[in-house]
């Protein structure tokens, strides 16, 4: 029996939630541990489109318990909306099949403000975020001030925690001309939804354990991507926490011992959302076709995303930091009409050529991608579950991807139905 850890590889984007969907019919348990509802996942399920941003994605399966780890930060009216939206569209959410960390802590209308407020001042050097307060929030959680779900269950407690915080916030907002927080106010509005959190609220570090004891299988659900990571990403263009998979470990209270497989969502190309560097991004037709044929708009801020070749040498680099042991390629079949495919497999710098890319944003911006070029197969590929029905083209072009990036590709899907998949290896069951 293993538990799997689903992450993105790239900038975020991969087709998570389809593979996460598809996986969780074989897991008991589906967790996130990690960032926010600045995560968007967008499932499709008998044609019916669901639009995950904060529950994970094995909400929508019955008999699965769904939970949001202590690393998560929740907005909890987002995470009420959220909840009502999706039992609207038929879905139970209950205090048996979610839960949420009572450690986690909480988005408050500050921190969302303050993102935007960052965010406008920085102009032209924005990080490009998803103005949900999840980078603020992040800091108030690491500055030892933040309310956590916890602090909901007293009214005194959350008044001394609500005054150290506010402390700090109205300090800075004053600096800023910006109005200031009467505590009271977002006391009394916190107290009003209570009630409504709190039943999911639980030590979930302990419910993991319970559940690794009866032999449950769990799916750690990873957002964004490893290059989009705090430490190990594109700094300072990330967003504001661990997303490499270690963190489905800090992030639930689960020890690393029981984090088994670690499954890689790849793009069969690159995209990313926000500023930041992308050497292989193309400004062109070629890019504008991707965006087009991948339907490339963010699930959560609607935002075109940049489209690209193929960074090889960025997921090999992402395979080695993170520890991916298998790739789940997806949206091979956006490439179906292209007449060449290239993959940069190296970079070249101040007329150096070098195999990685090196941490200083200002290489990172300068870095000159190096491409091997690969004839298109120009069939359709939509739809295809077997791998012998792959066009010769496209299995050449997916063997000499796995060779390159050095993990196995273990399934490659081919439309954003649940069921087109070729399936090469399960991860629950190596
Ligand atoms: P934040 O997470 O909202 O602070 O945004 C920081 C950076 O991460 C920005 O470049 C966002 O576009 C990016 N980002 C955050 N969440 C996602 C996601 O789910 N997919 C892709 N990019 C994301």
């Amino acid at each position: 029996m293993k538990n799997v850890i689903v992450v993105g590889s790239q900038w975020g984007d991969e087709g998570k939630g389809k593979i996460v969907d598809w996986l969780s019919s074989e897991a008991d348990v589906v967790v996130r541990f990690q960032g926010g509802h600045n995560a968007g996942h967008t499932l499709v399920i008998d044609k019916k489109v669901f639009k995950l941003r904060l529950l994970p994605s094995g909400i929508v399966r019955e008999k699965k318990i769904s939970i949001l780890g202590n690393g998560v930060v929740i907005d909890p009216w987002a995470l009420l909306d959220e909840i009502k939206e999706i039992k609207n569209k038929g879905i139970s959410v209950t205090d048996e099949n979610f839960m949420i960390s009572e450690s986690a802590s909480l988005i408050l209308p500050f921190h969302q403000e303050m993102d935007e407020i960052r965010e406008d001042i920085a102009g032209k050097s924005k990080i490009g975020t998803t103005r949900r307060g999840i980078g603020p929030c992040y800091e108030d959680k690491v500055g030892r001030r933040s309310i956590r779900v916890m602090d909901l269950r007293s009214e005194s407690n959350l008044d001394n925690r609500l005054k150290n915080v506010l402390a700090h916030h109205n300090a800075v907002r004053k600096g800023l001309n910006k109005k200031i927080y009467k505590k009271d106010e977002l006391k009394k509005k916190l107290l009003k939804i209570a009630p409504q959190i709190l039943k999911y609220a639980k030590p979930v570090w302990l419910e993991l354990d319970k559940f690794i004891k009866n032999r449950k299988k769990i799916l750690f659900e990873g957002a964004q991507g490893i290059l989009l990571d705090v430490d190990h990403g594109t700094y300072p263009y990330v967003t504001s926490s661990n997303t490499v998979p270690s963190m489905a470990s800090t992030g639930t209270g689960l020890g690393p011992d029981k984090l088994n497989y670690i499954l890689g969502i790849t793009k069969a190309y690159t995209t990313r959302v926000g500023s930041g560097p992308f050497p292989t991004e193309l400004n062109n037709k070629i890019g504008e076709s991707l965006g087009k044929k991948g339907k490339e708009f963010g699930t959560v801020t609607a935002r075109k995303r940049r489209c690209g070749w193929f960074d090889g040498v960025l997921v090999r680099q992402t395979i080695k930091i993170s520890g991916i042991n298998g790739i789940a390629l997806t949206k091979l079949d956006v490439l179906d009409d292209m007449d060449e495919i290239k993959i940069c497999v190296q970079y070249e710098l101040n007329g150096k050529k070098i195999d990685y890319l090196p941490s200083a944003p200002e290489d990172q911006f300068n870095v000159r991608p190096i491409y091997k070029t690969f004839p298109g197969w120009k069939t359709k590929t939509q739809g295809i579950r077997h791998m012998k029905d792959l066009p010769e083209n496209a299995k050449k072009y997916v063997y000499a991807l796995e060779d390159f990036i050095g993990a196995k590709i273990s399934s490659i899907s081919t439309s954003p139905e649940r069921d087109d998949t070729i399936l090469l290896e399960d991860p629950f069951k190596i």
